[in-house]
């Protein structure tokens, strides 16, 4: 992290608070294609740009919002590394949820499937990554108050809530089940090529994609516990023989959306449960 961040940071703080004196104990991040779950979560909306310390996109489009609601609080909105946003850039709404109260965070992403046992528009539950990024978040200075200087990466999603989120679509599906997965995280903006998702296979990768490992990585360097959950929007380059297409990787993304929502909403309660 850069020398400034701490202080964007206490920006980002500050703006919220001066609207909000919530504290949710959990977070979640939605996604591409996944925008629309928001609806689903009660809370107050602030939009990026009115929060301060916050990049500010130089593009046209709407860069995105926080719902902030009393038990849960939604990034809507993420700051990808192929956008040509800094590492900062792209973990200050991570670090900003922890801020706020954030213990529990749910992080989603579109991916890529690599394991043939999956199939297009199936849910993953993330059990470890691969940082092929080429970048960590954390790299330069440690800033006191925030993590330790080499933090432990050993169980970065939560055994415990991957165990919770199948107990609850064995209880919402009968005979549903949710497979686990490695997620390897490219750079991007390209897809792969069938040989780089042949060496992620060798790797040890089932799914692949252009975000999460930073959010991951911040969160467990704040002592966040992590629960990620992957949709199969396509097979990966190179394992069906056909080309990649973003349509086809929103379209596949909406049409899972009603059972993602269905899952999350579970998993939500579950979590703060009284
Ligand atoms: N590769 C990388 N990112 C992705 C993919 C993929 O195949 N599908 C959705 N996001």
């Amino acid at each position: 992290m850069e020398e400034d961040f701490p202080k964007r940071l206490e920006e980002a703080v500050l703006s919220i608070r001066s609207k909000s004196d919530r504290n949710p104990p959990v977070g979640l991040v939605l996604g591409s294609g996944f925008g629309s779950f928001v609806e689903s979560v009660e809370g107050t909306d602030i939009p990026y740009q009115e929060i301060g310390g916050f990049p500010v996109p130089t593009v046209e489009g709407h860069a995105g919002f926080l719902r902030l609601g009393p038990s849960v609080a939604v990034v809507a909105g993420r700051f990808h590394h192929y956008e040509g946003w800094s590492m900062d850039d792209i973990v200050l709404p991570v670090f900003l949820l922890h801020a706020l109260g954030v213990r529990t965070l749910i992080v989603t992403n579109a991916a890529g499937g690599i394991n043939r046992g999956y199939s297009v528009g199936e849910l993953v539950l993330i059990k470890d990554h691969i940082n092929l990024i080429g970048v960590n978040p954390l790299r330069g200075p440690n800033p006191a108050g925030f993590g330790p200087r080499f933090p432990d990466m050993t169980e970065s999603y939560s055994r415990k809530l991957r165990e919770m989120a199948r107990e609850v679509v064995a209880a919402l599906e009968a005979g549903g089940r949710l497979q686990e997965g490695v997620y390897a995280a490219f750079a991007g903006p390209t897809y792969e090529t069938p040989a780089e998702v042949r060496m992620a296979e060798v790797l040890g990768a089932d799914l692949v994609g252009m975000s999460t490992v930073p959010d991951v990585i911040a969160a467990r360097y704040l002592g966040m516990e992590v629960l990620g959950l992957s949709m199969v929007t396509n097979m990966a380059a190179g394992i069906l023989d056909k080309p990649l297409s973003h349509k086809e990787v929103l379209e596949t993304a909406a049409q899972a959306v009603p059972r993602l929502s269905v899952l999350l909403q579970g998993i939500l309660s579950r979590l703060v449960r009284p």
